[in-house]
């Protein structure tokens, strides 16, 4: 045999770096015998609306069928939220599986694909997984360059789509209409630009772009939601995209069949009626997140304004150790050097009772910490 078929994966593959999740409760217990709590993956810590957990009860009664593999009832429903057509709405396995669905219709070797430094992952997975070149901006004040990135589409004439979050992830930080408007006049009309807005629902209302009045102008824009943050259904995979009809028959062509389940389909359905739950959702994350944006600022530490359900907070070169040590105390947060700030962390809103732990262990370890640098500097 001339090669193992190790050798034959192509090195692009080969060289990819695995997504890192955040740690699993269960996990972080049964290895460090502590109670913990997960303040690291961004999810709704008030959990999915009862009238989810209902309707997957009924659903699952179903299971022994297929469930609709077009996803009518859903996308029906979506449409009409949005007022776009019932074929401008694409269902993903969360919003994960149509950022990569994206990038395998438009990339290939001698393509690139344009994104920010200090951006969700799985978009330079995704570009790099396809072969194309990848191209990362640096951002300015921990938020997305839009004027750089779109120099970057008019340096590279072959680049074929651009990867954007608003508001970002890891940062929290967000755009505004007219820095969007803006970008998408200098981006030429046959690049695609993903807009993931996974996060819009935390996002201060004042100056947010409305995405799907855009893409009435702009048929290039791919709008991405899904229903794992403010709907609460992070462990049901379900995500959606809102595009022009013929680049999303491309990438249904493409996806898993049956790729959405019956019992996330009807959960997703219920808890789009629950307006109640996600309102209450966005309400409750504004207050903790405005105290726990004042409590770790009280205890000397840099958070970003954020525009989402968790905080980025600079806190220099000891980050990832102060990490290792809340884990070891039950409070699971991200650390950032694997997304390319090693000096800082970012912490998932949580409920009241979390948001007060965190701030207590937190300033437990600091204040040990400044202990220590006192008695060693005597
Ligand atoms: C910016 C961004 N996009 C997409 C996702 C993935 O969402 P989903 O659960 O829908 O795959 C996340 C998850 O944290 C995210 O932060």
């Amino acid at each position: 045999m001339a090669h193992t078929i190790e050798e034959l994966i192509p090195e692009y593959i080969r060289g990819l770096p695995a997504y890192i999740p955040g740690r699993p409760i269960e996990e972080v217990e049964r290895e460090l015998k502590v109670h913990a709590i997960k303040l690291a993956s961004n999810e709704n810590p008030i959990g999915p609306s009862p009238k989810a957990v209902e309707a997957v009860k009924k659903a699952v009664a179903e299971s022994n069928r297929y469930p609709d593999g077009g996803t009518h009832l859903l996308r029906a429903k979506l449409a009409r939220l949005h007022g776009v057509a019932v074929d401008q709405i694409l269902m993903g396995l969360g919003s994960s599986e149509i950022i990569d669905l994206a990038a395998r219709i438009l990339l290939t070797r001698g393509k690139t694909g344009v994104t920010s430094h200090g951006s969700y992952a799985p978009f330079s997975l995704a570009i790099r997984a396809s072969g194309a070149e990848l191209v990362r901006m640096p951002q300015q004040e921990f938020a997305f360059d839009l004027r750089a990135i779109a120099d970057a589409v008019v340096a590279h004439p072959e680049t074929r789509i651009v990867y954007l979050a608003n508001p970002n992830n890891p940062t929290g930080t967000a755009f505004g209409v007219v820095e969007l408007q803006e970008f998408l006049r200098r981006v030429p009309a046959d690049v695609l630009v993903v807009l993931d807005e996974a996060y819009i629902h935390y996002a201060d209302r004042s100056h947010m772009p409305d995405s799907v009045q855009l893409f009435r102008e702009h048929k290039n824009l791919l709008i991405l939601r899904t229903f794992s943050k403010v709907y609460g259904l992070a462990g049901l995979r379900v995500g959606y995209a809102i595009g022009d009809t013929p680049v999303l028959e491309a990438m249904n062509r493409l996806r898993t069949p049956f790729n959405l389940t019956g019992v996330s389909q009807a959960a997703a359905i219920a808890a789009l009626d629950d307006a109640e739950h996600v309102n209450r959702s966005i309400q409750e994350n504004a207050i903790e997140r405005a105290r726990l944006t004042k409590g770790v600022s009280a205890l000397g530490l840099r958070p970003v304004r954020s525009h989402s359900n968790f905080i980025f907070i600079d806190i220099g070169p000891e980050a990832q150790e102060l990490c290792d040590e809340l884990l070891h105390e039950g409070v699971i947060v991200r650390p950032l050097g694997w997304m390319g700030f090693p000096e800082a962390m970012r912490v998932s809103v949580g409920v009241a009772a979390e948001n007060d732990k965190l701030l207590a262990v937190m300033g437990r370890l600091l204040g040990k910490r400044a202990g220590k640098s006192e008695m060693a500097s005597r």
